[in-house]
């Protein structure tokens, strides 16, 4: 009997990798994105037509590429991220596996203007419909623009199975705003059927997510920032009356790309069970930093999941985390009379954003068990907090929260806010739980004691 193995030829085994990597518009304008932002661009526009169907381009004012390696750019495994296999093992860009760009040349027909800094003249590259690359000297603006036009018009299996437009475009509002948080510091447009629908200017994390979800979205979450020597952890969680029906509103950012995990879903989603009813989801935008030695992004083209050489550890510590935060807020703020309630009207939801119109406002949660994690203290920070406060002064700087249903109980737990004018307090740990009885807590207007 005759051999019947073959070696598919380049089109067909390109198609089929490319299934992988450009499954949808969405994934197209994600490895664009990506690509800006690898190549340190501080503005990146991206503009679609019919969800991505007929188009999509991404123009950025990066780095840009010469000729020899545009032509490069488009070829299978060809990258400029990574050369060996040690660097495989420490990621530090988005991009690293050499094929996104030769992976949507199979499947569309791409075109490429690019021009470096110093460069007086760049390249246009084009790919025709036979397949051909056609190369072109001219001047263009710095930096690099893709455009991929008809996407899948080659393979109608695929095209056949894209959804609607309204879901596709959906699709790629996910994904535009997943990586616009992920980088606050760049400025971002998009552009839907010729009209401007997003303008990220450059700014803060908070400043972001003001554009993103409402201007007053700060005000309806936590901050979260932990510090070790393996793991950094910052960003924001939805204040308990915050929480979503659906988990399409947790963002997690490892090292700055944006990633799925179970496991850290789980943990955070933990960190809440007091406060959660059957089918709520928490919301939040948490960036890990981890030594890129000690994780695995190589897992599927698409780069979004991800493998923890310590998950057990990574588990406990967001845990913990989550839950301190969650813990500060359950007793600070609704202590703090000072607190701007927040109304439901003030709050502008962005137009495409999942976000319900929702009660951002600071309502009081019960939590029935306190938070706390950090339950032992040195005798020195002890001493130091003591030592700020000034001479208790119970008559007129003693307060009670009012609450008519409450009386009873508030008689069993005074709570009394001392005034303090001391700066250094500011300096102190935040909670400190003395002999499993009394609970020290720092806020705006100075320190707070309850009788457990
Ligand atoms: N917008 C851009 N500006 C400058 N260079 C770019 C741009 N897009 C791509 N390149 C260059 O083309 C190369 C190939 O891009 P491609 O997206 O195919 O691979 P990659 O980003 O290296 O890895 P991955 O397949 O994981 O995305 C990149 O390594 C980079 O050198
Ligand atoms: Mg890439």
């Amino acid at each position: 009997m005759s051999n019947i193995i073959k070696i598919l030829p380049d089109n067909l085994a390109n198609k089929i990798a490319a299934g992988e990597v450009v499954q949808r518009p969405e994934s197209a304008v994600k490895e664009l994105l990506e690509n800006a932002i690898d190549a340190d661009a501080t503005t990146i526009e991206l503009m679609i037509k019919r969800a991505g169907k007929a188009l999509i381009q991404v123009c950025d004012n990066g780095v840009g590429m010469s000729e020899a390696d545009v032509v490069l750019s488009i070829q299978k495994h060809a990258t400029s991220k990574i050369s060996s296999v040690e660097d495989l093992e420490a990621i530090r860009t988005l991009g690293f596996r050499g094929e996104a760009l030769s992976s949507m040349a199979a499947v569309s027909q791409l075109e490429i203007r690019t021009e470096r800094k110093h460069d007086e003249i760049g390249t246009l590259l084009r790919i025709d419909e036979s397949g051909n690359v056609i190369k072109e000297k001219g001047s263009f603006p710095k930096g690099t623009c893709v455009s991929l036009k008809n996407l899948f018009y080659n393979v109608p299996a695929r095209r056949n199975f894209l959804k609607t437009d309204a879901t596709e475009l959906k699709h790629i509002i996910d994904t535009f705003n997943k990586i616009s948080l992920s980088h606050s510091n760049i400025h971002f447009k998009f552009f839907n059927d010729d009209e401007l629908v997003f303008d990220y200017a450059a700014g803060t994390l908070e400043e972001r997510i003001a554009s993103v979800f409402a201007d007053n979205m700060i005000e309806a979450l936590i901050p979260v920032q932990e510090k070790t020597e393996f793991m950094n952890i910052s960003g924001f969680i939805g204040k308990p009356s915050l929480l979503r029906k659906s988990k399409s509103e947790q963002y997690l950012f490892l090292n700055n790309r944006f990633v799925i995990s179970k496991q850290i879903n789980h943990a955070v989603f933990s960190a809440y069970a007091n406060f959660l009813e059957k089918g709520d989801y928490p919301f939040f935008i948490l960036f890990l930093e981890i030594d890129p030695h000690r994780i695995d992004i190589n897992v599927h083209p698409s780069k979004l999941e991800v493998r923890f050489d310590n998950e057990k550890d990574i588990y406990s510590f967001i845990l913990a985390v989550v839950k301190k935060s969650l813990g500060l807020y359950d007793l600070v703020p609704n202590m703090n009379f000072g607190e701007t309630q927040v109304s439901t009207e003030k709050l502008r939801q962005n137009i495409f954003s999942e976000t319900e119109k929702r009660d951002f406002s600071d309502r009081p949660v019960t939590s029935g068990k306190s938070s706390l994690t950090r339950t032992s203290f040195s005798d020195k920070e002890i001493d130091l907090l003591f030592h700020s406060l000034p001479e208790i002064n119970p008559s007129p700087s003693f307060v009670t929260p009012h609450d008519p249903f409450q009386e009873n109980e508030e008689q069993k737990t005074p709570v009394r806010e001392i005034k303090s004018t001391h700066a250094e307090t500011e300096e102190f740990p935040f909670i400190i739980q003395l002999h499993n009885k009394y609970i020290l807590a720092q806020i705006r207007s100075g320190l707070m004691i309850i009788d457990q």
